[in-house]
Formats: C-alpha cells, sequence, structure tokens
C-alpha cells in the first residue's frame, strides 16, 4: 500500500494507478464503519484510496478538533490488511497552503440549514470544502460516504450534481454494534456508564420506526416520543425529527420517511438516522 502525504505524491500515483479508482474520505480513527466504506470500494472499483485528514474547517470553535483521535499508524495498520491501494495523509499545510486558510469555500444552500447544519455553524461549508478539494485532487470514479452522517451524504450528493463533477457518489448503510449503537470514532468520549446509556439512540429511532411502520402518522407527538425517549436514558435531546428521504418535512401521505435524531451524552454528541420504507 502506498502512504502519499503531498499533493505532489497523490497525482503522481494517481496518474500511475490504472483502472476505475474508488476515494474513500475520513479523519481516520478508523473503525468497522470505514472499513465497510472501503469494502465497498473494493467491491465497485480496482483501485481504492482512503484519505486520512482531521479537517479544521468543518470544526466549530468550542467542539473538539484538538481532541479528535489521532491514530494513523494503527490506521495505515488496518487499510493495508482491509486491501486499500493506497492512504492520503496530507498535513494541514498540505490542504491549506495559505498559512492554513481559504479564501473559497463551497456552501451548499438549503439542505444546510436544518438538523446538525442548523446546530453546527460553518460545519457543512467546512466539509463541503475538503471534499470538494478532496475529489478535486484525487480525480476518482466513485467516492464512499456512510449513512450514518446522512444530511452529509446528501449535501455531498447536491454539491456534485450542481458543480457538475464527473464522480458517482455512493452511500453504504451504517455499521452498528450488537446493542444498535453506531460505531463512531467519538463514542471513545463516552465513560462506561455512558456507554451503557447510549444504545437509546438508535432504540429510540426503531421505536418511530415501527410506529411509522404501523400506521401513525402524528409526527409531532412521534418526535416528542423519541425525545422523550432520549431523556429517560439520560441523554439530551439536540434534535429528533421526521423528514422525507430527501430531508424535507414528511407529509401524511407519504410512505418513505427518514427518522433523524442528535443527542449529547457526556463529551459526545451522538447523531443516528434510521429509513422507514412503509408498504
Ligand atoms: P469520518 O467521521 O471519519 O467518517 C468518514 C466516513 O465514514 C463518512 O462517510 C462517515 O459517514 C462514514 N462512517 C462513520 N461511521 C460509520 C458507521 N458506523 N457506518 C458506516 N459509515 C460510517 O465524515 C467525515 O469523517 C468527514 O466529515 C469527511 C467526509 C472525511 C470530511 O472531512
Amino acid at each position: 500500500m502506498q502512504r502519499l502525504e503531498t499533493a505532489h505524491d497523490l497525482r503522481a500515483w494517481r496518474a500511475s494507478a490504472d483502472g476505475t479508482l474508488g476515494l474513500v474520505p475520513t479523519m481516520g480513527n478508523l473503525h468497522a464503519g470505514h472499513l465497510a466504506l472501503v469494502a465497498a470500494a473494493r467491491a465497485r472499483c480496482e483501485r481504492v484510496v482512503v484519505s486520512i485528514f482531521v479537517n479544521p474547517l468543518q470544526f466549530g470553535p468550542n467542539e473538539d478538533l484538538d481532541s479528535y483521535p489521532r491514530t494513523l499508524d494503527a490506521d495505515v495498520r488496518a487499510l493495508e490488511q482491509a486491501g486499500a491501494d493506497a492512504v492520503f495523509a496530507p498535513s494541514v499545510d498540505q490542504m491549506y497552503p495559505h498559512g492554513g486558510t481559504t479564501a473559497t469555500t463551497v456552501r451548499v444552500e438549503g439542505i444546510t440549514d436544518m438538523l446538525c447544519g442548523s446546530r453546527r455553524p460553518g460545519h457543512f461549508e467546512g466539509v463541503a470544502t475538503v471534499v470538494t478539494k478532496l475529489l478535486n485532487l484525487v480525480g476518482p470514479d466513485c467516492a464512499f460516504f456512510g449513512e450514518k452522517d446522512f444530511q452529509q451524504l446528501a449535501v455531498i450528493r447536491r454539491l456534485v450534481d450542481d458543480l457538475c463533477m464527473a464522480v458517482q457518489i455512493v452511500g453504504v448503510p451504517t455499521v452498528r454494534e450488537a446493542d444498535g449503537l453506531a460505531l463512531s470514532s467519538r463514542n471513545q468520549y463516552l465513560s462506561a456508564e455512558e456507554r451503557q446509556c447510549a444504545p437509546a439512540l438508535s432504540a429510540a429511532l426503531e421505536d418511530c420506526r415501527m410506529r411509522l411502520l404501523e400506521g401513525d402518522r402524528n409526527f409531532a407527538d412521534l418526535e416528542a416520543r423519541g425525545r422523550a425517549l432520549l431523556d429517560e436514558a439520560g441523554l439530551e435531546t439536540d434534535y429528533f425529527e421526521i423528514r422525507s428521504p430527501e430531508l424535507m418535512a414528511p407529509s401524511t401521505d407519504m410512505c418513505a420517511f427518514r427518522v433523524l435524531a442528535a443527542a449529547f451524552l457526556g463529551r459526545a454528541r451522538l447523531i443516528d438516522n434510521m429509513a422507514v420504507e412503509a408498504t
């Protein structure tokens, strides 16, 4: 597996790598959720490059940029085992060569006004900007993103469409622990006691999913019930919302939904979502 650190080396490797290319963008500290994206990329593309970059631009001033877990050596070993062809792990200076700043950013309107977008100002602008840079640097045929960050996936699909980028965006289902908790690098911020409470998030989403499948369309009541379930389990709800699969407000005659939630638990902010498809 090639270890690449500069844009120059990445471009040189890209020029020499024949066949279709898949990109898996990550911030490292890889777990089985990330490795599911690598497996999906391997199944679909002849070559796979994984980027590892903790992108300062997508962190708010009071967020966890400094404490975000950085485990590059272990990540490289995991990617070698997973069969990636290359890992691109640039420095901040490589990605933002003008003193760590960028004069150009990518803002995707509308879809970023809600859910995590309204709670984390500037977050999706940071994500959209770094993903645009990575897509421009790598020039992949396909790029792989987890449904775990469902709004992020929607933002990236929209930006690629709006900017006429010739890349196929592939969504990969969420990988969970046996008790339902979605895998996340931020789960390690949880104490042993908090870890016991954390599956309440996926359980509340599942409860809402079952009620929608049973035909309940009292969205406001269902959302209030979701918040109450989180509260009972000791989680502080950031949002609990029923939306259309495109993340718009749902209507009662729909049969497909996305239920999305975010909650604080100790130092961690956990997010999760589920698809609901009634027949
Ligand atoms: P990161 O949080 O490292 O996630 C990298 C990719 O892994 C994202 O597409 C995310 O949705 C996916 N992922 C994380 N947990 C998952 C799980 N349990 N199951 C399936 N997929 C999962 O998301 C980012 O990094 C950044 O915002 C990034 C896109 C790299 C831009 O900086």
